[in-house]
């Protein structure tokens, strides 16, 4: 009984964690559509107090949206962010910020 529980517990664990795919360009650039309002079509922004993203390092724009969605980032207008980061899921969160940090360079597709 309990061996049936764990080869049940196992194969869920391997479904859900095999949804998982390797950040994508394409499906990042759909992702972001939300974001370009703020941050600019390109990824650079038309207003001062708001960053560009374009080009920036992916672990950095991780740790920032994480930084938002945990309240860890509070400051200025840090609570435009915040709403915009509890909408993204951890998978969302990856193919935004490799979106971003291949956008302008050699890796970027299509
Ligand atoms: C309503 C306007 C708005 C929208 C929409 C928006 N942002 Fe922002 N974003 C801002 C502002 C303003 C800041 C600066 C906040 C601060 O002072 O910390 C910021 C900061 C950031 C930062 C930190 C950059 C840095 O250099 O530290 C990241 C990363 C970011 N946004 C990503 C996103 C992503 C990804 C989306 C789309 C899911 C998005 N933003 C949507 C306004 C917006």
């Amino acid at each position: 009984m309990n061996r049936l529980l764990l080869l049940i517990l196992i194969t869920f664990w391997s479904l859900t964690t095999s949804a998982d795919y390797e950040p994508s360009f394409k499906i990042g650039k759909e992702k972001a559509k939300v974001c370009m309002t703020c941050h600019g079509k390109d990824g650079i922004s038309s207003i001062d107090p708001y960053p560009n993203l374009r080009g920036q390092k992916m672990g950095y724009l991780i740790s920032s949206l994480k930084d938002y969605q945990s309240r860890q980032r509070t400051s200025g207008l840090a609570i435009l962010m915040q709403q915009q980061a509890d909408a993204l899921s951890e998978q969302d969160i990856k193919d935004i910020s490799y979106y971003y940090s291949v956008l302008g360079t050699d890796k970027e597709e299509e």
